[in-house]
């Protein structure tokens, strides 16, 4: 393997000059206190600032923002906290994408992967021969599903991204129904899901919400609107047994973080189970986000299949997992699966993730109930220009009157060094965007807090 002083070093393959500034940055993190910090955010630090000749976004897609300054990318982050690459302080509302639940490189999960590559715990390797840490979290997560009681006892854990693994419950949609004569005979399946689903890129998922028309043409899509009854019963109605799979996200962070109801819900499992359907709840965004792991734990039902990503391994590297019952393991090996997508490493961080959640269990449900008495109180004291609140715990949407007010607002608290989202940009649509991180501290909340009550006050954008 050579000696380890030939070996590159991070300044050998990024530059001195990117990794010294990214050093500052930092060293900068770590010497402040969250205090400290909340007050700094959005300010320059100008000895942070990356600058002169270094790699840029020209061969980047440009729906990857080719071609854009690179000021605002992030040099470095630590916990809530990044610094952009123009010396910016920022405090991110959002978890990165909504993956990063335990912030940027947590003192404990990084000092575990360091500690795991030291005792032997590989990065990856074939899935016919899973390491313990992937087979270990493959029985975490049956547990925290329910284990025997929910039924929801085989794991798929193959798979490195949400958009694979919803394309694997795509897939055991579809098999089950293609291969019972009964449904088979009654015509192409069809697919129930909520206006504003994501389910990730697969261009079956895709179909599901209304792109590639006319692509799929053995399969039909319907589109319901979240918590609207009728419209799911009129659905069932029309498609009854041809129905062969209904999907919701328990909280629509793809929507103006929209709350699916627990009555809508219950009633989608009714209606499943009286045509046979299947039903998928995609937790990509909800799982490991609350004290109880699964949302649907928190639900009086038991979904068929369930999907997770993003936030089970705290962003460390992608790895997304189905639960399902053992009758619908019904795939192939390489019918659903990516080459790297056994990760033992990234397991390993899954299963420490899930140690932080149990560990900090009560300041979790103290942190999520400030976080919305907050919102709460903001949408009280401003009835003229917020409409409501949206989401549960800690993935909230602050529902605005005017689509130009959310716009505006969100541009305003951009400029204040907050990091969130904004969802404006389908007809109805004005609502901001935050998904706290796990490690935000009380401060923090209130820090937030107070500023988008000062930019509700001011209104600097009209
Ligand atoms: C609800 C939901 N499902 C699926 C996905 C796709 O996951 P990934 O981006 O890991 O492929 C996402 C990603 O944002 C999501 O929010």
């Amino acid at each position: 393997m050579g000696r380890k002083e030939e070996y590159p070093s991070c300044q050998d393959v990024l530059g001195s000059k990117a990794v010294d500034a990214m050093r500052r940055a930092q060293a900068f993190l770590r010497e402040h206190t969250t205090e400290q910090l909340l007050e700094l955010a959005g300010h320059t630090v100008e000895n942070l600032a990356l600058k002169g000749e270094v790699a840029d976004k020209r061969h980047f897609p440009l729906s990857f923002s080719r071609g854009k300054s690179c000021d605002e990318d992030l040099l470095t982050g630590l916990g809530m906290f990044y610094v952009t690459q123009a010396g910016k302080i920022m405090l991110d509302c959002v978890s990165g994408h909504y993956q990063m639940s335990w912030g940027y490189n947590h003192p404990a999960l990084t000092a575990l992967a360091a500690e795991a590559v030291q005792s032997g715990v590989v990065w990856d390797n074939h899935a016919n021969t899973p390491g313990l840490p992937v087979k270990m979290l493959a029985e975490e997560l049956v547990a925290r599903a329910g284990g025997a009681q929910s039924g929801l006892e085989r794991v798929l854990l193959g798979v490195a991204t949400g958009s694979v693994a919803c394309g694997a419950v795509i897939k055991i949609m579809l098999s089950r129904y293609l291969n019972d004569p009964d449904c088979s005979r009654l015509g192409a399946p069809v697919m129930v899901s909520l206006v504003g689903n994501y389910h990730g890129t697969d261009i079956v998922a895709q179909a599901m919400r209304g792109m590639w028309k006319g692509l799929l043409g053995n399969m039909e899509s319907v589109q319901v609107e979240p918590n609207d009854p009728e419209g799911l019963q009129a659905a069932f109605r029309r498609f009854g047994k041809r129905v062969a799979g209904f999907w919701a996200e328990p909280i629509m962070m793809n929507r103006e973080a929209i709350l699916v109801q627990e009555g809508f819900l219950r009633l989608a499992r009714r209606l499943c189970t009286e045509n046979g359907a299947l039903m998928a709840l995609d937790e990509i965004q909800t799982g490991f986000w609350y004290p109880e792991v699964f949302l649907f734990r928190t639900l009086d039902l038991v979904p068929d299949l369930v999907i997770v990503g993003k936030g089970m391994t705290a962003g460390f590297h992608p790895l997304a997992a189905v639960l399902y019952r053992p009758e619908l393991d019904i795939l192939e090996q390489y019918d659903a699966l990516s080459t790297n997508g056994n990760a033992s490493l990234a397991s390993l961080v899954g299963l420490c993730n899930l140690r932080l959640i149990d560990r900090d269990r009560e300041r979790l449900a103290r942190l999520a109930a400030r976080h919305r008495e907050g919102l709460s109180e903001l949408a009280a004291s401003f009835p003229d220009i917020l409409q409501r609140v949206n989401g549960k715990g800690l993935l909230t949407g602050l529902k605005f009157r005017d689509r130009q007010d959310a716009m505006g607002f969100h541009q305003a608290a951009m400029g204040k060094g907050l990091w969130l989202r904004v969802h404006a940009y389908h007809p109805g649509h004005r609502t901001v965007l935050m998904k706290h991180p796990l490690v935000c501290e009380e401060s923090a909340v209130d820090h937030v807090l107070g500023v988008l009550r000062g930019l509700l006050q001011e209104r600097p954008w009209r």
